[in-house]
């Protein structure tokens, strides 16, 4: 069987990233959208991240998520050198928690944007859901499918809910 093409891009700062980033990976999957995950450092590997950037659109890929920790460069770094979408996950991993990479990441100067998410693991998850709601502006599959996410969601809050008032 051939394997799809990725649309998405998941890469990171580290591979000390990839626990967290690999939840945007499984969410991306639930969706049926294929991925890649490279380890690429704006700090260590400028040149590779660049030349990644610069042919992301060409080799097929449609959106690009970018992890990265402590004085986090690589989704400016990444958005530098694409007009692809790009959407930055804060990681926790320095000692101040990921505040520092959420202030480097969201802290874009006009021209460059990066979506920024929230730190950590809910930011893996939402960068997928982001890229996968970029995807639906041009697939309708996928938007139902992202409709239905929402409405298992909610249920799922709902019965939660249920099981708490009928605890009482
Ligand atoms: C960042 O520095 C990486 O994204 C990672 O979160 C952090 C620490 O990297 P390692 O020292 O674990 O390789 O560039």
């Amino acid at each position: 069987m051939v394997e799809p093409k990725p649309l998405v891009a998941v890469v990171m700062g580290s591979d000390s990233d990839v626990e967290t980033m690999r939840r945007c990976a499984d969410q991306l999957a639930t969706f049926g959208i294929a991925c890649e995950m490279r380890v690429l450092s704006a700090h260590r590997t400028p040149q590779a991240a660049q030349e990644y950037a610069a042919s992301a659109a060409q080799r097929g890929l449609k959106v690009i998520v970018a992890g990265a920790g402590m004085s986090a460069a690589l989704a400016g770094a990444i958005a530098a050198s694409t007009t692809l979408p790009v959407i930055g996950v804060p990681i926790p991993s320095g000692p101040l928690g990921g505040v520092d990479a959420a202030v480097s990441t969201l802290q874009m100067p006009p021209g460059v944007p990066v979506a920024c998410m929230s730190i950590g693991p809910a930011g893996a998850t939402n960068a997928a859901l982001l890229a996968a709601e970029i995807l639906a502006l041009s697939d309708a599959d996928l938007a139902q499918k992202l409709r239905e996410f929402k409405q298992l969601q909610a249920q799922a809050v709902m019965q939660k809910d249920a099981a708490l008032r009928g605890g009482k």
